[in-house]
């Protein structure tokens, strides 16, 4: 979705708009050429070359559940954006689905069969995080007994995917502008400068306005990433592609699990409409995914406070003679929401300062952040009317 008049002015600067029709040949690494959102909205055999489970026939079916009027949207600036190299930064909540957005753009484009390097700004300390993108020469600190090519070298003619861009360390920002600006970076150690052909898709689920007014995020970075901006709706903007989510999830993980016959007991179902999804898709996915695995379809008790009103019922939905919870099952379950409300209140306690959370529940601030985002919390709840 464009966020505003503004995005087409840029978009048109980029020379997106009205760029001529792209021809993709068929059957290229992707199978993308295949793919459009709403062409399937039950999962159904793969249309493409692919085969089911494959990462490629995987995101053609995830576009095809595209069906909403705002996912169609984005449909439409992937498809523009892919035409050409600009610069594209991604925003939304996390498990909205950025990284599929960033994969189908990088297969839609003329880049596809080149390769498509995925780097997580958060996961990786400064110092490794600049080795990793850039590589370093051979003794440039000890320790670096051999010559180490980065990730902008490793995605030559191809995508890089700067994921987290948020987090990207303030030394690393100056070099990260240099390659956009230039074209060309330098190894660690080295002093040559190393032609980058690169193009560049950035995604962040943090506000970067509010980062460049603080001073945490450098504005002339900001600028050149901010090319096409692609805002990925939360999914309780488009409550239509509940349904089909659900049964692309039941489908896959009741084949991958062996579940086959597995269904959801219409109250269950009508709890999964009614719910909110803070984490998004990934928690959609997940509350499936853990519904198939535990063999039991009843939605966990952390939905119920956030459905509102019960349909009448204790915790346990009525379900097909659910399976009892190993004790085992039940105490991790129960570890599992502790942990996830804890989690929620040193959020709250500190203004959602990751931070001070983390020293708060004295876990480090990468550990916040996984636990976060496995329990669907990386963002701060907005009032939203409910579905
Ligand atoms: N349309 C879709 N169809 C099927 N699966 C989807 C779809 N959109 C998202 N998913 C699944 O939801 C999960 C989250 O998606 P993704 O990793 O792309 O989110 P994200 O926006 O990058 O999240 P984060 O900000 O936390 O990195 C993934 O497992 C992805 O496969
Ligand atoms: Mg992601």
């Amino acid at each position: 979705m464009l966020s505003g008049p503004q995005d087409s002015q840029r978009l048109a600067a980029a020379g997106v708009l009205g760029a001529p029709e792209v021809r993709q040949p068929p059957g290229h690494p992707g199978g993308l050429d295949h793919a459009s959102p709403g062409a399937g909205v039950r999962p159904g055999p793969p249309r493409g070359p692919g085969r089911a489970g494959d990462p490629s026939t995987r995101l053609q079916q995830a576009i095809a559940l595209w069906h909403s009027p705002k996912m169609r949207e984005v449909w439409e600036i992937v498809q523009q954006a892919a035409r050409t190299d600009a610069t594209v930064l991604i925003r939304g909540e996390t498990g909205t689905g950025k990284d599929l957005v960033a994969r189908s753009i990088h297969y839609l484009s003329p880049r596809k069969e080149r390769p498509f390097v995925k780097v997580n700004c958060a996961a990786v300390p400064r110092e490794l995080l600049e080795t990793e993108l850039f590589g370093h020469e051979r003794g440039a600190f000890t320790g670096a007994h051999q010559l180490k090519i980065g990730k902008f070298e490793a995605a030559s003619h191809g995508t890089a995917f700067l994921d987290e861009i948020g987090d990207l360390h303030p030394t690393l920002q100056g070099k990260l502008l240099h390659v956009l600006q230039d074209g060309e970076f330098s190894r660690v150690g080295g002093r040559a400068n190393i032609k980058a052909d690169v193009r560049i898709i950035a995604a962040t689920n943090q506000d970067l306005e509010r980062a460049v007014a603080s001073g945490g995020f450098r504005d002339d970075l900001y600028y050149r990433l901010n090319v096409i901006q692609i805002v990925v709706p939360p999914l309780r903007e488009r409550p239509e592609e509940i349904p089909s989510l659900v049964a692309y999830f039941l489908e896959r993980y009741a084949a991958e699990f062996r579940r086959e016959g597995f269904a959801l007991p219409p109250p269950v179902m009508d709890r999964l409409l009614r719910y909110r999804y803070p984490g998004n898709i990934r928690e959609l996915e997940n509350i499936v995914k853990r519904m198939i695995v535990l063999n039991n379809p009843v939605v966990p008790p952390s939905l119920h406070q956030q459905t509102g009103a019960d349909n009448g019922g204790g915790d346990a939905l009525p379900a097909a003679e659910p399976r009892a919870l190993s004790l085992k099952e039940v105490a991790r379950e129960a570890a599992r929401t502790a942990e996830r409300t804890a989690i929620a209140k040193a959020l709250e306690r500190t203004g959602w300062n990751r931070v001070r959370a983390a020293r708060l529940l004295r876990i480090s601030y990468r550990a916040l952040l996984y636990k976060m985002k496995e329990s669907g919390l990386s963002q701060r709840p907005e009032a939203a009317p409910p579905l």
